[in-house]
Order: structure tokens, then sequence, then C-alpha cells
């Protein structure tokens, strides 16, 4: 048994004993695919202790390369929108923009997919094409459609899938625009998440049909949620839980936010919640659906801290300042953002709270809501 083999075999050993790997049709779908052949090109190592953080190159052949193929992790192969490993010597501070998602979560995904034999899948994000060469190994070829934004991205996945054999309908471009036009899918499953589910992925499923996606947004908090698609062209269902968290899809990551607004106008008023509840990650998701063009920061306003949100399409912003035992919120611009952030948690506290698992998501042309 080759080396690459071995690691293989133990990688599914740890899915399956986790969890995550739960049925045969998806082990043996798992069991075909040599991970290292999807990061030839190398990937990028977090630099220890760095901060903000720094990446440098692995390439193919290094040392721990082939071990790190096999290790559950995901390997950023891509930072910056261009660069990839093969690129650069010493390190970059740069953000990543694509990478092979950790296997586990990659077939929790696919499991989480309920696909049946036949069906036709859409991918949005073929990264490296590792996701997609699972589906293909489980569902052949001819029932799968993956897309990717990054024209290079692409090129890298389509040699390497064509290194294994694997003929995936591969396209390029915005995947928050759907497959091929005219084209009914059984499944859409994305691998970067999207800050709102895009409507024109309603009109690509078949109604009965399921779409998989990470919801994400700027107060970065993000969870899995699997939407069945009705007749009338509206999607729901239910959050899976485990804070599942990608990288947005390009067109939703969030603007800089250059010119702030004049922060010091505005209306006062006691805040009923304080801003420290945003730091709790299921308090921000749900939070996120009141404000989801919002982008929190922290501003020092003469001798206080200000938590302080700001909608850069409307110039709305909120203040809000901890003093003398309570919250003191100042909102400025056309949405009063701190009133929608205390209406939303309160609607769920009066719900007792509920665990993301229990609360449903709709999504309609006018929009994506969250209930319980
Ligand atoms: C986490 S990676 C995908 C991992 C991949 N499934 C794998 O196994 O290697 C996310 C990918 O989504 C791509 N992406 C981001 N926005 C996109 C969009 N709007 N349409 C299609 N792909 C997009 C990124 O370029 C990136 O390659």
């Amino acid at each position: 048994m080759s080396d690459h083999d071995k690691h293989l075999r133990q990688l599914i050993d740890r899915m399956t004993a986790s969890g995550s790997l739960r049925s045969q049709p998806w082990k043996d779908a798992a069991a075909a695919v040599p991970r290292h052949e999807f990061l030839r090109n190398g990937f990028f190592r977090v630099v220890d202790g760095t901060s903000p953080t720094a990446w440098a190159p692995v390439r193919e052949g290094g040392e721990g390369w082939l071990e790190a193929c096999y290790t559950d992790e995901s390997l950023v192969t891509q930072i910056a929108g261009t660069i990839k490993p093969t690129d650069i010597r010493g390190e970059i501070l740069r953000e990543p923009t694509s990478s092979s998602t950790l296997p586990s979560l990659v077939l929790r995904m696919l499991e989480d997919l309920e696909v049946q034999p036949g069906m036709q899948v859409l991918e949005i994000g073929t990264g490296t094409g590792y996701s997609t060469a699972v589906l293909c190994a489980r569902l052949g070829d001819d029932h799968v459609t993956s897309i990717e934004y990054d024209e290079e991205v692409a090129l890298r996945a389509r040699e390497a899938l064509s290194r294994l054999d694997t003929y995936p309908n591969l396209l390029i471009g915005d995947g928050l625009q759907g497959g091929d036009q005219g084209t009914l899918y059984d499944r859409i499953i994305a691998t970067c998440a999207v800050r709102t589910v895009p409507t024109v992925w309603l009109e690509h499923t078949r109604p009965g049909g399921q779409i998989l996606t990470t919801i994400g947004g700027w107060l970065h908090a993000s969870e899995l949620v699997r939407l069945t698609v009705h007749e009338d062209g509206t999607a729901s269902g239910p959050a899976l839980g485990g804070q599942v968290s990608f990288m947005l899809a390009r067109p939703h990551q969030a603007p800089p936010l250059g010119m702030l607004p004049d922060l010091s106008a505005g209306r006062e008023r006691e805040a009923i919640i304080g801003a420290d509840v945003l730091d709790e990650w299921t308090t921000r998701f749900v939070a996120q659906f009141a404000v989801p063009t919002v982008q929190r920061l922290k501003l020092q306003n003469g001798q206080h801290n200000e938590d302080v949100f700001v909608d850069t399409e409307t110039a709305s912003f909120a203040a809000l300042r901890h003093e003398d035992g309570r919250w003191i919120v100042r909102q400025g611009g056309p949405d009063p953002l701190w009133d929608a952030v205390e209406e939303q948690l309160g609607r769920w506290h009066a719900a007792g709270t509920p665990a993301v698992e229990e609360a449903t998501i709709r999504v309609t042309p006018a929009g994506q809501s969250i209930h319980w």
C-alpha cells in the first residue's frame, strides 16, 4: 500500500469515528479520492505566533506536505485573490481567498445533502476540486456541475480532476447567479458562505429540491442551513448547527468602511440590550438577519470605548458605550440600527433563546428571515 493510501485510509477511519462520515456510499466515494492530487500546487500554513496572521508556502513534496494533505484541516491554497504557494518565498500577510475545505466538513455536508443516485447537483465554489471529485465518485460526472468564480483556481481544479479521469460540468463565473441557464437542479451545495441566499438559486432548484449553504455575514457568525424549495418559489428549512464557517462568496464580502458618517450626530437613549451580547456567536447570527449590511468596529471616543455599528450603504450608525453600569446608544442616519437589533433579539429572547437548530430560515424573493 502506498503512503498516500495509508494516510487516506486513516483519514476515513477518523471521519467515521467522529461521525462526519456516516454512510457506506459516502465512505466509498471518499475512499476513491486522493486529496493530495488537489494540493499539488501546495498550500499556505499559518506562521506560529503572528498577528496579523502571516502565511508561509508549503510546496508539493516539501516537509510535511503529504501528511498535511491527509489531516482533517482546511488548507489555504490562494491568498489575496491571485497568489498561490508556488508564487512566493517567505511570508505573506494578506487574506486567504481559496482553500481546500477540511475533509470532515466536506463529507458532513455531503451526508447532509441527502442525495440519491440520478440527482443533478450544482456545487458553488469548486476551489481545488476535491469536494467536486467526491460528488462525482458518488453520483457520476454527468450529474455534477461545479462553478468557480476565480478563473485560475477553476483551471487548476480542472487539471486535478482530469488527472483522476473525472470530467464534471465545470463552469467559471459567479455562482450567486446560479448554474447553467435553463437547468433545474435537485440539489445546490455551496462551499462558500452567502450573506443572503440568492433568489436565483430558488429558481434553479426543482420544487422539492434542496439548497445546502452556509449563511454568514458581516457580524462574523455563520451557520449551515438546509432549505427545501417550494412550488411557490420560496424556500425554508432548518439551521443544522455546528457554527460552520466558510469564506464569504466574493461578491458578498464586506466593502471597505471608507469614510465613516459623522458619529457625533444622532439621538441618544439608554439601550435595552448592550453591545456585549454580540460577543456571542448565536446572538450575532440572529442579529445579522435584522442588520445584514452592518459592520462592527471598536473606537475610542473621549474617555469611552465605543462599539460602533455602521451601514455603509445608508450611512446609518449606532454607537454604544457602557457608562455607570448602563448602556447608552447614539443612532444616526436613516435607519435606527440598534432598534432593529433590539427588536430582533427581543423576539428571540421572548421565545426563550432557542438553539439555532430549532430555527427555521425562510427565503422569499423579498429577502430572508429567521423564525422560531
Ligand atoms: C472554501 S473554497 C472551496 C473548497 C472546495 N469545495 C474544495 O473542496 O476544495 C471556496 C471557493 O469558493 C469560491 N467562490 C467565492 N465566491 C464565489 C462565487 N460567487 N461563485 C463561485 N465560486 C465562488 C472561491 O474562489 C473559493 O475557491
